[in-house]
């Protein structure tokens, strides 16, 4: 495999052991750093998702609760959950796990967010400030993305980015940042007419589109670097169904990029870290 690893986990471990000292320092002035997960519904995945984010909180040392309420949870008692938890002392990061359930909008759930405490970084306020340069917290996945591709030392200013997908989650916040590190970025999306004649000029390819192996190998630039956002199950009738694989194949890709993130143990670590990172960060401020 020519190309270098992008390592979500062994990257995740060593930010996450700078974050202990962070964390002692705040424990020591008598606060703990507090997240607040919240889950509607019965999404296996998300139901994953949550457990890994709250299990990291213990590992950090870190107060966290989380939430679990079914799928019949009506908008106006989430909210209520939300404004409750605006005013609790003891959290200082909370996330609405999305998506959520059809009836529920998420965009009223996300706005009634305290944007101070918006650690997903997807409240209007915090996005606004994203775009215009001077974000508070940086969405997760994309805030991981960006530490990997500056970790591995990826030239990123003046490099041709192309991200493909684009959610308020991750394609456009991704976008964003690439753009405020230096790079002419393209977002492609599912109209985007003939895909690979982007992603074949992309020095920094990102993928979050949630297609399994969608992107190979003819479709990469020789030495890009490849970061995979996607997390799905491979296919059935495919060699490894039912495992997890990303958007990009792995196998095929990793012979022409230069740097690659695997799946798992890529992004995935990352976007749990990050939040972690935020989690903290909103401590500090609050703390000061
Ligand atoms: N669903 C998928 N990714 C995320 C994320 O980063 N935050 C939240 N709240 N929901 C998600």
């Amino acid at each position: 495999m020519p190309a270098k690893l992008l390592d979500g986990t062994a990257l995740s471990q060593q930010i996450r052991g700078e974050l202990a000292g962070r964390v002692s320092s705040l424990k020591a002035k008598g606060v703990t750093p507090g997240l607040a997960v919240i889950l509607v519904g019965e999404d296996p995945a998300s139901q994953v998702y949550v457990r890994n984010k709250v299990k990291a909180c213990e590992v950090a040392g870190m107060h966290s609760v989380l939430e679990l309420y079914p799928a019949t949870l009506t908008e106006a008692e989430l909210l209520a959950r939300v404004q409750a938890l605006n005013a609790d002392p003891a959290i200082h990061g909370i996330l609405v796990q999305l998506p959520l359930p059809k009836h529920i909008d998420s965009h009223p759930v996300i706005e009634s967010i305290a944007p101070e405490k918006d650690v997903d970084g997807f409240h209007v306020a915090n996005a606004g400030a994203l775009m215009t340069g001077r974000p508070l917290f940086r969405p997760c996945t994309p805030y991981g993305c960006m530490k990997m591709l500056e970790a591995a030392g990826a030239p990123i200013r003046g490099a041709n980015a192309v991200v493909v997908g684009a959610s308020n989650i991750v394609g456009k916040p991704m976008a964003l940042l690439l753009l405020a590190a230096g790079a002419t970025v393209t977002i492609c999306n599912s109209k985007t007419r003939d895909l690979a004649a982007h992603t074949r000029n992309a020095d920094i390819l990102v993928a979050a589109v949630g297609r399994p192996r969608m992107l190979t190998a003819e479709m990469i630039k020789p030495g890009a670097a490849v970061v995979d956002v996607g997390m799905n199950r491979v296919p059935e009738g495919q060699p490894n169904a039912g495992k997890l694989c990303g958007d990009v194949d792995f196998a095929g890709a990793s012979q022409v990029a230069g740097w690659i993130s695997p799946v798992p143990g890529g992004v995935g670590p990352m976007t749990i870290t990050m939040l972690l990172v935020n989690t903290v960060e909103s401590t500090e401020r609050s703390a000061r």
